[in-house]
């Protein structure tokens, strides 16, 4: 399936996100993730459970039933499974007839609950993005609150979007993408696990800073500037604010221009539908609520410009790309390569 060789285009083995943390309550929710559906519940001590969303008595969806203590008992004929998935009761019976519905290993990090839906025996926590390396939930980081957007496309759009930034002069006008900046030379990197594209930029004060880091932190003359793209893998990618590395007549960058992430968290819903969270993390203003409002406002704006590009391509792509190849050109430099690296773990879990 496009872009990728053979019919499958999830890598199974690996943590996604299932949902941000204050999305799963004692009231169940369904979610469908990598095509299959998932319930989700808090059991009665606050973790998190995940299993299979269909009874498989006559498939009624388990989201319909209540919760027994940590049990869910289905809502059509009572059958009952506990957070293990063991059925534990089914009327007429006095067994559970020995039957296990599936369930996923979970964990939580805040702000994120983490699901395993793989291979359960290689569900090695330490394979989670790193949250030290990208400022999330750390001593002297802060983020808003996560958003949970939904795209009507496949996961793999959402990652040439973010390997590709040359987008955000044309579709994000709004946050001053500016053709120095799709035109900067990208220096591509492996290192540390992880695919890098980074973009260094000279640049003035401009009304984004004003936004960023209020005007007292204000600087004259130019200063040097990184925005780096890293892909830890098909489900975390994070992109940098104009982080400032030098400025002009200054010995040191001053410590109110610290750096900004923004965490891009793509988990496939169907092989055309995509679950997108996302939130930016910050080492300045770190009690500053009304920054966290309008980084979260602004965020929503970007990624929702994002949202639609995207939906719009997926509505075109079968036709499109059974009617022709599609146009690479260097700026994909970045998006080729991960496209590389996912079809390769794609060959592995198939051999
Ligand atoms: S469908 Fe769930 S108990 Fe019958
Ligand atoms: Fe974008």
């Amino acid at each position: 399936m496009y872009p990728f060789q053979g019919e499958k285009s999830f890598v199974a083995n690996r943590w996604y996100v299932a949902a941000v943390s204050d999305e799963i309550t004692r009231t169940p929710i369904e979610r469908t993730l990598l095509d299959l559906p998932v319930l989700l519940y808090r059991a009665e001590d606050g973790s998190p459970v995940a299993m299979y969303g269909l009874c498989p008595h006559r498939y009624f969806p388990l989201v319909k039933g209540q919760l027994v203590g940590d049990a869910i008992q289905c809502g059509y004929h009572g059958f009952t499974f506990d957070k293990s998935g063991k059925c534990v009761f089914i009327p007429t019976q006095n067994s559970g007839s020995g039957y296990t519905q599936r369930t996923f290993p979970v964990v939580e990090k805040a702000p994120f609950v983490w699901i395993w839906m793989g291979d359960a025996e290689l569900a090695d926590e330490s394979l989670i993005v790193d949250y030290a390396a990208i400022g999330l939930s750390q001593p002297g980081w802060t983020h808003p609150r996560p958003i949970h957007l939904h795209l009507k496309g496949r996961y793999q759009l959402l990652i040439d979007n973010l390997m590709d930034l040359t987008h955000v002069a044309f579709i994000h006008k709004q946050i001053g993408g500016s053709e120095a900046f799709a035109n900067a030379k990208v220096i591509y990197e492996e290192a540390d696990g992880c695919f890098k594209a980074t973009r260094p930029l000279a640049m003035p004060w401009t009304s984004y800073h004003d936004f960023l880091y209020g005007p007292e932190a204000r600087f004259e003359g130019m200063s040097q500037t990184e925005s780096r793209t890293v892909f830890f893998g098909p489900e975390y990618i994070t992109t940098s604010g104009p982080v400032t590395v030098s400025i002009e007549g200054y010995d040191t960058v001053p410590e109110g221009l610290g750096r900004l992430f923004f965490h891009h968290v793509i988990t496939p819903e169907t092989e055309h539908s995509t679950h997108y969270f996302g939130t930016t993390s910050r080492e300045f203003r770190l009690d500053d609520p009304a920054l966290d409002e309008m980084l979260r406002e602004a965020d929503l704006d970007v990624r929702t410009q994002d949202v639609e590009a995207i939906d719009a391509i997926e509505a075109r792509l079968e036709k499109a790309a059974a009617r022709e190849r599609e146009l690479l050109v260097r700026s994909d430099t970045a998006a080729v390569k991960v496209r590389g690296i996912i079809q390769a773990m794609l060959d592995r879990e198939a051999a």
